[in-house]
């Protein structure tokens, strides 16, 4: 396995692939690499003929008082996974490969960046879609993979893609769960064991809320109040917001009328963790 660190060498290898007509799938990452990271590199290693994983933990996305640096590196580790896992390249840019002397340009996705995580992190989005751009510049993947657990993020990421025309084909991996049901997360690592055991409860919460649904209740009132009364159940969940939201547009719904998301974002103690159910009739 590649692992570069410079502009320079990351397009001199794909500049390369790309001239012997192989194309490159990117997953960025943050490093802390978990399998739920690790399932979006097969994906990334099956729909291209090469695979990139980015590791940059990136300062513009974290807002005053967030864990930016409380953020777990483990660059050895993430390489040494990503070595087994078959990959390609592992491209980790320093700070000022990124975001050069003199970087000024902010992406802001306006509308689906309004609800949910966007509301409480205001920095957040515009942090992910400035360095997602500049992540496909400089790399130019023909394919980028991201995860649905974060479904907002996945949405203003579509959405620069084409505003921008980038030209980049985005792919969608599906949310990885540990055995109870919690999605993985990098995050998941902060928890104490009390609060381990009582994260699962985000998930079963989401669940009867979508039993609900199946069950025939199109109310988002009555599917918010299921899903809530499953979180109550654990004392160490505090939420700080339930919604059901179009997939797409990530603004609030009263009917489900075909799909929709139903998606929440939990303290448990100080972590704060996000997860997500499709609610949709064609399941
Ligand atoms: O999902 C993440 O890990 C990050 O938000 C991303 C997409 C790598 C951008 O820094």
């Amino acid at each position: 396995m590649n692992v570069v660190y410079s502009e320079c060498e990351i397009r001199g290898l794909v500049d390369k692939w790309h001239h012997n007509n192989l194309t490159v799938a990117l997953v960025p990452t943050m490093g802390a690499l978990h399998e739920g990271h690790l399932s979006l590199v097969e994906l990334a290693s099956s729909s291209a003929d090469r695979a990139v994983v980015s590791i940059f933990v990136n300062p513009a996305q974290f807002g005053p008082g967030e864990d930016l640096s409380e953020y777990p590196r483990n660059p050895e580790d993430d390489i040494k996974k990503l070595g087994d896992y078959g990959v390609d390249a592992a491209f980790l840019p320093t700070e000022d490969v990124v975001y050069p002397s003199g970087f000024a340009t902010k992406v802001d996705v306006t509308g689906i960046t309004d609800t949910l995580c966007g509301r409480y992190r205001p920095d957040f989005f515009s942090g992910v879609a400035t360095v997602c751009a500049v992540l496909f510049r400089i790399v130019r993947p023909d394919f980028a993979v991201f995860g649905r657990k974060d479904a907002q993020q996945f949405a203003v990421i579509k959405r620069i893609v084409e505003d921008l025309r980038l030209d980049v084909e985005i792919i969608a991996g599906p949310i990885i769960r540990e055995s109870d049901g919690l999605a993985m997360s990098s995050r998941n690592r902060y928890l104490t064991p009390k609060e381990r055991e009582q994260a699962c409860g985000i998930y079963h919460g989401l669940i009867c809320a979508s039993e609900a649904y199946h069950s025939g209740v199109a109310d988002t009132k009555v599917l918010k109040q299921t899903a809530l009364k499953e979180f109550e159940k654990n004392d160490l969940l505090e939420l700080q917001y339930l919604e059901i939201v179009g997939r797409n547009t990530m603004q609030p719904v009263k009917e489900i009328d075909g799909t929709a998301l139903m998606a929440v974002a939990v303290y448990v103690g100080k972590t704060r963790l996000i997860d997500n159910v499709l609610l949709s009739s064609a399941d």
